[in-house]
């Protein structure tokens, strides 16, 4: 058999959906998985079951998969992100020759992506961290593709990753070279930190409604929504897990409320600290999810409190509908500062407008406000600049009040659409009282402070303890 244009490491779900799906575009394709671990059958059984593609290969050697590939070689690995990918790019190196592409499509921290890119550069091998979006069914059907590395390297994966992503509305795929070291990691990183805030405000939204109303009645409310500017992937698969049942029950009355999570979420906020940029919604949903998990002692804490007489008022819709679109906002404003920020600290030159056009299909957060997205930052840095956006915050200030107040009278845990607000009133307030903040700082510390309408390279201190 001729060799293979492409290899792919690793047949988890992600890995054999994409697999499927570049055999189907055509390319030959040679794929590995490991044996031992319970794994020994994993190769066979996806080539046997999958034997109409006459252009799939599979190996549990690796050598000889390194050896099935036409050079420069290009191989995708598809494992669990941390010390297994540089296990593999161990065993990989001695095999590969100058030219050959190693492309690492999980969800990798930034920073090891940047290291790795230096290491396999050091060897004159190319490196590139590639976010994927769209879980198993957009791994098979086309997700959003995020690569970052070295341009030239992207010259002999586009083909591929162009073909296998999915289209966007105009037919382009969703899949552009983001920019150079782990920018491809980080921007997929910041695209689950949205996910999380956007997870977290349909959550918040369903707690409001839920003493109310049955969920049949919160799935028509929600589908109203998503005939507006709010419709998403995220409230369309919502609605349908409202209203899915097992027998006699709705499935998610049965689930555990406690919130699992993988990392890219707590990562993005603490990102968030490190460069001074300010993700609070994206940082309030993860602890929603850590505090979720703390199922037992809130078993405890609640009966102890014994208020479960608590009567609740029934929360007006439309305000919420105002406030949910408003909270959304704020999230990708929130979120796409953060890209931005980091394209400036790290000098990347990211384009907004384009990581907004490849996740408008494909990915987990595509909605209608992303392709709005992309008009947006094609005229403006942020969307705080763009006049009809900033009028719509304006004119939702008083539906989010009103559900923030519905929120404390009815004791519903409202965290993320709290930060949306919060955070809108500091950035629309000239006067902070972090002047006191300042003088608190130089009285203990003398970490001095600046003066209001004087040099900003000006710093001054006062002795606080002189009367
Ligand atoms: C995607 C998702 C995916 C992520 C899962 C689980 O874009 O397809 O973001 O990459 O791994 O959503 O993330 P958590 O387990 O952290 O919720």
């Amino acid at each position: 058999m001729s060799k293979s244009f492409f290899g792919v490491i690793g047949l988890g779900v992600m890995g054999k959906s994409l697999s499927l799906n570049i055999a189907e575009k055509g390319f030959n394709i040679s794929v590995f998985n490991r044996t031992g671990f319970g794994e020994d059958k994993v190769v066979s059984d996806f080539i046997n079951e999958n034997n109409s593609f006459k252009n799939l290969s599979g190996f549990t050697d690796l050598e000889k998969f390194v050896t099935s590939l036409e050079t420069p070689r290009k191989i995708l690995i598809m494992i669990k992100a941390g010390n297994a990918i540089d296990s593999v790019i161990e065993q990989l190196i001695p095999l590969l020759s100058e030219g050959d592409i190693i492309i690492d499509g999980g969800n990798s921290h930034y920073l090891d992506t940047a290291k790795r890119n230096t290491l396999l550069a050091s060897k004159k091998l190319h490196y590139v961290g590639c976010g994927i979006s769209g879980g198993e069914e957009g791994a098979r059907k086309g997700p959003s593709m995020m690569p970052g590395g070295h341009f030239d390297s992207y010259k002999y994966i586009a083909p591929i990753l162009e073909s296998i992503s999915a289209k966007d509305k105009n037919n382009k795929p969703c899949c552009a070279y983001i920019g150079p070291e782990g920018s491809g990691h980080f921007v997929k990183m910041i695209h689950n930190g949205i996910e999380y805030a956007e997870m977290q405000l349909l959550a918040e939204v369903y707690a409001m409604l839920k003493d109310s109303r049955n969920n049949y009645e919160i799935a028509e409310i929600l589908s109203h929504w998503n005939t507006t500017d709010l419709s998403s992937y995220l409230l369309e698969i919502t609605i349908d897990i409202l209203q899915k049942k097992d027998g006699e029950g709705f499935i998610l009355d049965k689930i555990l409320d406690k919130a699992g999570n993988k990392g890219t979420g707590s990562w993005s906020s603490k990102t968030a600290f490190d460069l001074g940029a300010v993700n609070s919604m994206m940082s309030s949903s993860v602890f929603a999810r850590y505090i979720s998990s703390f199922k037992d002692e809130r078993i405890a804490l609640s009966r102890a409190f014994n208020k479960k007489t608590i009567s609740k008022e029934i929360a007006h819709v439309m305000a919420l509908e105002n406030a949910y679109r408003f909270a959304r906002i704020i999230n990708h404003h929130q979120g796409f500062q953060l890209i931005k920020l980091a394209s400036i600290e790290y000098h990347w030159n990211l384009n907004l407008s384009e990581i907004a056009r490849i996740w408008t299909n494909g990915c987990i957060i595509r909605s209608d406000f992303m392709e709005k997205s992309v008009d947006v930052f094609k005229q403006h840095d942020t969307y705080f600049d763009d006049k009809q956006i900033f009028e719509l915050l304006k004119l939702s200030e008083e539906s989010i009040k009103e559900s923030i107040a519905l929120s404390l009278t009815n004791r519903v845990a409202f965290d993320t659409f709290w930060s949306a607000y919060n955070y809108w009133i500091s950035m629309t307030t000239e006067n902070l009282p972090a002047n006191l903040i300042q003088a608190q700082r130089d009285y203990f510390g003398a970490h001095t402070y600046q003066i209001k309408n004087d040099s900003l390279s000006q710093y001054y201190h006062t002795n606080w303890f002189d009367i």
